[in-house]
């Protein structure tokens, strides 16, 4: 068993990938400067598990705290949640977004050095396909970004091989997720965005709660069977559990490799608000306006590579996810 330090730790992804962890007999160190993770999130996390993991509340360009975590417990690896990721707000304020997102990475790979840690586990993003070509998307697709927030990415991506190349660091995960929603099963833990969301199935929540008057659809005129937008929706806790075995394999064996994580089944914004209203019992009003600025038609996964390399693959479907989310949104969300 392996002690893993998950920077962002408390968020969305990095809170469920520490349950998925410590049910697989891991120990977990989480490390979050709390900008965008409720700070409540460790005690809910004691509760889902019965473990109290320790929490060292920092930002991980600071360089003297990230010595320190290394330096309190020994650590066999990292898995790298902790970036902003909003691609509208990354046009508009670029420069917070590459000093958190690169230079973020770049302090925190400074810190693994000198600690002697060389696997780490990086969340990255479907963004990195851009406009895709086929779909599914296989990995080897061609890469193009269109956003300040996807290029931060590619860039981590590029960083991180380089490293691993030149035996920097020994074992690397790059994995590129793709529509990430649902909520642990207890209703404990969850997406809780600050503000108004941007992503759909926080919106579609609030819109079921009463806190939104309606759900603004991005447009009905894509070339797709409803003319609306068709992603690869996949549960967090199928994530949280591919990233454990993510983990698993670069304790095993050195190298760097690249997956998605998705579960290879398109589903357009129409579907997935009709699932919501059937299992849920709760009506969405929806209003059509004109599509969003960079987004794409269709974008799903070829996730064949994840099964293939680490024995996983997305279990949990469409009406798991949107109960799982309203569970947390009637629960415990504000
Ligand atoms: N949508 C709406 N109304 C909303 C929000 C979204 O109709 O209020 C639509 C979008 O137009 C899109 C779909 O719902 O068709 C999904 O949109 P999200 O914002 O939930 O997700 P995206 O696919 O745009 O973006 C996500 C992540 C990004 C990541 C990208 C990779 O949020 O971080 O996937 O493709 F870069």
């Amino acid at each position: 068993m392996a002690r893993i330090l998950l920077t962002g730790g408390a968020g969305f992804i990095g809170s469920h990938t520490a349950v998925a962890l410590i049910e697989r007999g891991h120990d977990v160190v989480l490390f979050d400067n709390f900008e965008n993770a409720e700070r409540d999130v460790p005690a809910r996390l004691a509760r889902i598990t019965g473990i109290v993991c320790p929490v060292i509340e920092a930002d991980v360009r600071d360089e003297a705290a990230m010595a320190a975590a290394f330096a309190l417990q020994p650590i066999d690896a990292v898995i790298h949640f902790a970036a902003l990721k909003a691609v509208g707000e990354s046009e508009r304020e670029p420069l917070r977004y590459y000093d958190s997102n690169i230079i973020g990475t770049i302090r925190l790979l400074a810190a693994m050095q000198r600690a002697g840690v060389g696997r780490i586990v990086f969340s990255s993003s479907a963004t990195v396909y851009g406009e895709p070509e086929t779909c599914p998307i296989p990995e080897t697709a061609k890469l193009q970004v269109s956003s300040i927030y996807g290029r931060t990415k590619l860039a981590v991506e590029s960083l991180i091989t380089d490293l691993e190349r030149t035996k920097t660091l020994s074992a690397v995960a790059i994995l590129r997720y793709f529509n990430p929603i649902g909520a642990h099963p207890s209703g404990l833990i969850g997406e809780n965005p600050r503000g108004e969301p941007s992503n759909l199935m926080p919106y579609i929540c609030q819109v079921a709660r009463g806190i939104r008057p309606h759900l603004n659809v991005f447009g009905r005129d894509y070339p797709t069977p409803d003319g609306t937008g068709i992603r690869d929706f996949i549960h967090v806790m199928d994530l949280a559990e591919a990233h454990a075995a993510a983990v698993e394999h670069c304790l095993a064996q050195p190298g760097a490799f690249t997956l998605n994580l998705g579960t290879g089944q398109g589903v357009s914004v129409l579907d997935l608000v009709a699932a919501f209203e059937r299992v849920n019992e709760v009506p969405i009003k929806l209003n059509v306006v004109a599509r969003r600025p960079g987004d794409v038609a269709i974008c799903y996964a070829d996730p064949r590579l994840a099964k293939s390399m680490l024995g996983w693959q997305a279990s949990r479907g469409v009406e798991e996810m949107c109960r799982d989310s309203w569970r947390w949104q009637t629960l415990y969300s504000q």
